[in-house]
């Protein structure tokens, strides 16, 4: 791949965060020692994981948490987002994991970022029952409660769209349902369960809260009617449900009729506004009319019966995972959230970015991530307002439906060996090194 890897990269803003992410279910393991996740039950069923891998292990940080901390004092990131699992925090001694690693953090100088959800729900709750959001909001409380005294940056949920579409529409991930739009309920009780964590967050005394939703440009496949509707119905569902309730405290058109409950009532909770919005970014997504076939893309399996069909995006590199590498699609989205929501777009952080390959010597997610690096600075030159920079992730880990075959991490993880041994990769010597010339 063509890049500019080698020429620095512009200096960004003092106070730009740096940093990289992970999540609980992702890498902690130490699954007895806490209650049990709707992803452990999904994860025991047999062919939902494609290698027949669970994450009863994973990268066992709960227990090798000192050793992660100090890679990352070594990347020299300001800040780790992590999530907090709330089937731990519900368990004996849960949070106190949570104490002791927020403390290591604190001690190496790096700041602590909790996602408050990031979708191991409790096996007990469900996401059809409005009751859950109440649930999420007590949990916060007691998060807030013994971990507000050092953590100063929040985040509340982590792709409800994702949790929405491939847990309860397509069924690929816990639970595992096969709902499509019956779904929406799903979707709306994670915004209200957002809302109402700010609210709770307030109440605790906590500040500088986001979300972390996923984004990116759509590309519809033709100039055809047929295909730009569909590629605006796709756009609606991925960006605009999950953006304009928290943005602007509204719905899009036509779909607050679809949504349960009092929705003019939940949209004032759900509109609660954030100091900062949270934006994991991959790769824009090529949509048209629909074929009437099923189509496989990205490790999915799409239904015939969707009002769009996903095309391939050509004469692109992608990654192991098949996802198409584009850069400029991360500066298009930014500047048209801009354009899209104005003055009322808060602050963006970009919450996860990232790629799935093989090696440890790995030049393919050093032009990755060197190429979003660079566009995420054009959009800072375009006028938008971007804080930080997360990537995704630290370690190699749990992959979700794709177990261990796909690794996103700037360190080798051997799963093999039972040490667990870490192994830092090419980029993050690369990472480091950026980090270090944008000091
Ligand atoms: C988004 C999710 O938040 C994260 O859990 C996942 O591993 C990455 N994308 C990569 O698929």
């Amino acid at each position: 791949m063509a890049t500019d890897a080698g020429n620095p990269i512009t200096r960004f803003p003092a106070g730009f965060l740096w940093g990289v992410s992970t999540s609980a279910h992702q890498i902690e393991g130490a699954a007895k020692e806490r209650e049990a996740s709707v992803w452990d039950v999904f994860t025991a069923e047999p062919g939902r994981v494609k290698d027949g891998s669970t994450a009863a292990v994973a990268c066992d940080h709960y227990h090798r948490y000192r050793e992660d901390v100090a890679l990352l004092a070594g990347l020299g990131v300001d800040a780790y987002r992590f999530s907090v699992s709330w089937p731990r925090v519900n368990s004996p001694g849960g949070l106190d994991f949570y104490d002791r690693l927020v403390d290591e953090l604190c001690a190496a100088g790096v700041r602590p970022v909790p996602t408050l959800f990031h979708w191991d729900l409790p096996a007990s709750l469900d996401w059809l029952e409005r009751d859950t959001a109440a649930r999420f909001a007590d949990h916060v409380s007691v998060v807030a409660e013994r971990l507000g005294d050092r953590v100063t940056k929040w985040i509340t949920l982590n792709e409800p769209a994702e949790h929405t579409l491939l847990g309860h529409a397509l069924g690929a991930h816990a639970p595992g349902r096969q709902l499509l739009f019956d779904a929406l309920p799903v979707a709306h009780h994670q915004l209200l369960a957002h809302g109402l964590a700010v609210r709770a967050l307030r109440a605790a005394g906590a500040g500088d809260i986001g979300i972390a939703n996923s984004h990116g440009p759509t590309w519809p496949a033709s100039k055809d009617p047929a295909d730009l509707e569909a590629a605006a119905f796709y756009d609606v569902l991925l960006n605009r449900l999950f953006a304009d309730p928290v943005i602007l405290g509204a719905y899009p058109e036509g779909l607050g009729e679809l949504m349960p409950g009092d929705v003019q009532a939940d949209l004032k909770v759900i509109g609660e506004p954030v100091d900062w919005y949270g934006i994991n970014y991959y790769a824009p997504t090529r949509v048209g009319a629909p074929q009437g076939t099923e189509i496989e893309f990205g490790g999915l399996t799409l239904p015939a019966e969707l009002p769009f069909s996903v095309r391939e995006i050509e004469d692109r590199p992608v990654t192991d995972f098949g996802w198409p590498v584009v850069p400029e699609g991360l500066t298009e989205l930014l500047t048209g959230f801009r354009d899209r929501y104005g003055d009322r777009l808060p602050p963006i952080v970009i919450t996860e970015n990232g790629c799935s390959y093989e090696g440890i010597d790995d030049q393919d997610r050093i032009a990755y991530l060197d190429g979003h690096v660079r566009a995420l600075h054009a959009a800072l030159e375009a006028g938008v307002d971007v804080r930080g920079y997360f990537v995704w992730s630290l370690l190699d880990n749990f992959e979700w439906a794709e177990g261990y075959a796909r690794r996103f991490g700037l360190v080798h993880v051997d799963f093999a060996d039972p040490t667990l041994k870490r192994t830092p990769k090419a980029s993050y010597h690369w990472f480091r090194d950026v980090l270090r010339a944008q000091r």
